[in-house]
């Protein structure tokens, strides 16, 4: 694993945006993975600026999101398809046809997760997939405990991370208890991974990932097994601020 230190949060999603950036400028139809929460938001708005200032084109860039809650529809504010349009989507030139996130309010919700997969799958894979890391090691919604051989499927949400993500609803109550995630071995079939960690409420994780052994209990560890995964992480997970 590659790993690039920087300062605090603003240079972390500069350097992440630049990085998308010059992919993007080489391969104008590459396939990118996507991922919300805190952590992608800076990177997202960098890109945004970058697109209106040079015209760095998505016309042919297809993306595909790691995870989306169960029952939330796109038109609800915190489903992730509604966090994609408002952070990324509706402020550049990507065809919204061609941005794919699961589907969170189907009836039939293990069909869903198949035809996920098969869409990636079908599209020739994911080129470079963003990633961040849940405090407890967790990568998309793929929680400790999770299947190194789990494609995209249901989970339900551990306590913490309702906890976590409570900040984005009015209450911890409205937060979804299931989501429907890429697997871990839909996350590392992808040909490079971006992952993104800031803050000090990260440090314990970042740790485990440098140095622990690879185990399901803490699912980040696969990445160590990927050939190509770039972190960027700041000071403050490096425990160096
Ligand atoms: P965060 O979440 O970016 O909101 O910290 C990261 C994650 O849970 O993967």
């Amino acid at each position: 694993m590659n790993l690039i230190e920087v300062r605090d949060y603003t240079e972390m999603s500069q350097k992440a945006a630049e990085y998308i950036i010059e992919k993007v400028r080489r391969i104008p139809n590459i396939k990118l993975g996507l991922a919300t929460g805190g952590t992608p938001i800076g990177t997202y708005q960098n890109l945004i600026e970058d697109h209106q200032k040079n015209k760095t084109s998505y016309q042919n860039v297809l993306t595909f999101n790691l995870d989306e809650y169960v029952g939330l529809s796109g038109d609800n504010q915190n489903s992730y398809r509604y966090f994609m349009n408002d952070k990324l989507f509706n402020h550049i030139d990507i065809d919204k046809n061609n941005t794919f996130i699961p589907c969170g309010n189907v009836e039939d919700i293990e069909a869903e997760c198949q035809r996920y997969e098969e869409l990636i799958h079908h599209h020739g894979g994911v080129d470079l997939q963003v990633l961040g890391i849940g405090s407890n090691g967790h990568i998309g919604f793929n929680e400790p405990g999770t299947s190194f051989t789990s494609k995209t499927h249901v989970v339900n949400l551990t306590a913490s991370t309702i906890e976590a993500n409570a900040r984005f609803f009015n209450s911890k109550e409205e937060v979804p208890t299931k989501a429907i995630t890429m697997g871990i071995s839909s996350i590392m079939k992808s040909k490079e991974i971006l992952l993104l960690i800031s803050g000090e409420k990260k440090r314990e994780a970042m740790q485990k990932l440098l140095h622990a052994e690879v185990t399901e209990s803490f699912p980040a560890s696969i990445l160590r097994n990927h050939p190509s995964v770039t972190i960027i992480a700041d000071q403050a997970a490096l425990a160096k601020s």
